[in-house]
């Protein structure tokens, strides 16, 4: 059982009736119902395959039946798996994040675990410096140095959301919603630029000031999408398994699934509901006056 890197293209995903109705059957209903309240398809689609990306997980690594599966989440939200465990799987650990193009997974068998996914996009209703002014407290001085050393408004852009999306990974990691000191996190990043598809893992984090052990896996998806993986440190496991630790550490790249890949070892949870596939129909895809836009 090693590290899982998997991302799904949900915005490029245009659902076909029996693909839909099919998707909503293998989540709880719980999360059935919240998903059918959104009021755009790109987040309820968002959303559902971030599910079915947890549910996968699930059954594919740690063998247990879909339909078996108990999710719940932390009071501040954070999916967990209430299934009883053995112990060489109570450990196991996962995350998801959708925003702009994507829904992202990522997993370890034994490592605390955050993923974040940010799309660089234009603020709609300000210029960048004035958006910059409106998010300062989300950064320290030294991280808005490094923002603001970039060579163009487009690429000041583009490192804000790469901050962002590590902030968001460490954050998710610990499990905390809103409310952290976001000034206690700072992180050091390294190299400035990213290449598509190679994954660096030289970023550092300070917390209140002393460098953490925390590893941030970091991958460029494509031009604007940035995401952010934050490790925790097991001290125990890695003395015990130092030689498991460096191979699965061993960089692990994301893998593009598609639907069949979501919903392979999908077994219904609920009956088919045809009037959830025409209340999704009767969403519109996103904002018509986008409160943000791709470049
Ligand atoms: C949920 C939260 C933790 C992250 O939200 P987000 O970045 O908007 O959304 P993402 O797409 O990355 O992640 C959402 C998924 O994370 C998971 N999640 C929810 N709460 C979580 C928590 N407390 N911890 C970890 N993961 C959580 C869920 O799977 C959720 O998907 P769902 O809503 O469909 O169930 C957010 O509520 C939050 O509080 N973020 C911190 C706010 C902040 O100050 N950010 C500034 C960073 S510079």
């Amino acid at each position: 059982m090693g590290s899982v890197r998997w991302a799904f293209p949900c915005a490029a995903w245009r659902p076909r009736r029996e693909e839909w109705l099919l998707a909503a059957r293998l989540v709880q209903p719980e999360e059935k119902d919240r998903i059918g309240q959104f009021v755009f398809a790109r987040d309820a689609k968002a959303a559902l395959a971030g599910r079915l990306l947890i549910r996968k997980l699930i059954a594919e690594k740690l063998h247990i039946p879909w339909n078996e599966i108990c999710l719940q989440r932390t009071s501040k939200g954070k999916p967990f798996l209430a299934n009883n465990m053995s112990s060489t799987c109570s450990n196991y650990n996962f995350n998801v994040s959708h925003q702009g193009d994507y829904a992202v997974l990522a997993a370890e068998p034994e490592l605390q675990v955050g993923i974040d996914i940010m799309k660089t996009s234009l603020p709609g209703s300000s210029s960048i410096p004035n958006f910059f002014r409106i998010m300062k407290r989300q950064f320290t001085e030294a991280e808005w140095g490094v923002i603001k050393s970039m060579n163009n408004e487009w690429m000041q852009l583009d490192m804000f959301y790469r901050h962002w999306a590590l902030k968001e990974s460490f954050l998710k990691a610990i499990g905390v919603g809103i409310g952290f000191n976001l000034q206690r996190i700072e992180f050091n990043v390294s190299p400035l630029q990213l290449e598509i598809g190679k994954v660096y893992q030289e970023t550092k984090l300070l917390l209140d000031g002393d460098e953490e052990e925390w590893t941030f896996e970091e991958t460029r998806l494509d031009d604007n999408h940035h995401v952010a993986v934050a490790l925790g440190k097991q001290e125990e496991y890695r003395q015990n398994h130092s030689h498991v630790y460096s191979m699965e550490s061993n960089q692990p790249r994301f893998m593009l699934l598609t639907f069949e890949d979501l919903v392979a070892f999908g077994i219904p949870i609920t009956p088919e509901d045809s009037a959830y596939w025409d209340n999704f129909c009767s969403k519109q895809e996103g904002p018509t006056k986008q409160s943000s836009h791709s470049r």
